[in-house]
């Protein structure tokens, strides 16, 4: 046959994408069939994710990778595709339940959109104050309760991974409601933030995160909300001129994997892939808080963006103007997602 990608059919891309774009896809999908011949490992975890090698996500999965390389030697191989490379946020998932990829950390916020709403809890404005409560819940009985949820779509949670807190972005001070009036404002596919979006006064856009960049360039959106460690390692800081510290919601992950794959594996290499994720997944939630930190001082350094404070009175309207946001989805997912979230944060 001549064309090569018959011989496996699970990498196809979908055809919407721009051609060069595709040629790239296709042409690293080749080299890591070449690179992952029967001689090379006896086990190929292939693990895409959407952001850059420097940041928390990126560096916890390479921890992974070395863990892996260290506990199997020669014989289990994690290789990674940062940056949508390979796959981004509209075909990841379907790429894993497809066994074109075996790992994914794709951000809480996108499970809603493949039948799990209720992780859309995490999205919630003002919700939680600290990472600290933020683990109370990740790493307690109703983290795990969210995990297994992931079952009813085939796949298997692994653990969670933090990012931080998201910020504001646009060409202009972001401090209060009224500066948030008709801004298009890119967003993850999460009805949360679309809602917090429009109780802002906004106009919330979805688009796949690696093409966030792009938008904000060409003027299709004018504003956004990232964790420091996304917004610098993507040089958002070229496309928009302020960043107001506004720490309104959480950006974490979980890192997940298949049924299928999961259950291919021998039990002492599903214990051995599961250990190392743990141990990487504890370095990556240590190391958060310092990436974003890093960036922050990065971001100051550069002088390309003004980074704005926001007085506890602005944070405040902020807060209240985002409240039907908690009422909404409450409508949508079972109200004892809300009520036990609320009981482990003691509110
Ligand atoms: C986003 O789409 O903004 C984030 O989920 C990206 C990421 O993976 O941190």
């Amino acid at each position: 046959h001549s064309d090569p990608m018959s011989m496996h059919p699970r990498l196809s891309v979908p055809a919407w994408r721009p051609a060069a774009r595709r040629g790239f896809a296709l042409l690293l999908a080749g080299l890591a069939l070449l690179a992952s011949g029967p001689a090379q490992a006896e086990l190929t975890i292939r693990f895409a994710h959407v952001v850059a090698e420097d940041t928390p996500k990126g560096l916890a999965v390479k921890r992974f990778a070395q863990l892996v390389a260290e506990r199997a030697p020669g014989r289990i191989r994690v290789v990674i595709y940062p940056s949508a490379q390979i796959y981004g946020d509209n075909d990841e998932i379907e790429a894993l339940q497809v066994g074109a990829v075996e790992m994914l950390a794709p951000s809480l916020s996108k499970f809603g959109r493949v039948g799990v709403p209720e992780f859309d809890l995490f999205d919630l404005p003002f919700l939680f104050d600290n990472l600290a409560e933020v683990q109370r819940l990740t790493q307690g009985p109703l983290g795990q309760r969210l995990l297994a949820g992931l079952g009813r779509q085939q796949l298997v949670g692994l653990g969670y991974l933090d990012n931080g807190f998201k910020h504001m972005s646009a060409n202009r001070p972001l401090l209060e409601p009224i500066d948030f009036q008709g801004l298009r404002m890119r967003v993850q596919g999460s009805r949360v933030i679309a809602a917090q979006m429009r109780a802002l006064g906004a106009i919330p856009v979805a688009l796949p995160f690696s093409q966030t960049f792009d938008a904000l360039q060409r003027q299709i959106v004018q504003g956004t909300e990232n964790p420091l460690s996304n917004f610098w390692t993507q040089r958002m800081d070229r496309v928009q001129s302020d960043l107001s510290l506004t720490q309104h919601a959480y950006l974490g992950y979980a890192v997940i994997t298949s049924q299928r794959f999961w259950r291919s594996l021998t039990n002492s290499d599903r214990a051995l892939l599961a250990q190392a994720l743990r141990d990487a997944l504890a370095y990556g939630n240590q190391i958060a808080d310092q990436q974003n930190d890093k960036a922050l001082s990065a971001l100051r350094r550069a002088g390309t963006t003004q980074v704005h404070t926001l007085s506890p009175a602005q944070r405040t309207k902020l807060r209240a103007a985002v409240q039907p946001v908690y009422e909404q989805l409450g409508q949508r997912i079972e109200r004892t997602w809300l009520n036990d979230v609320q009981q482990v944060l003691g509110r």
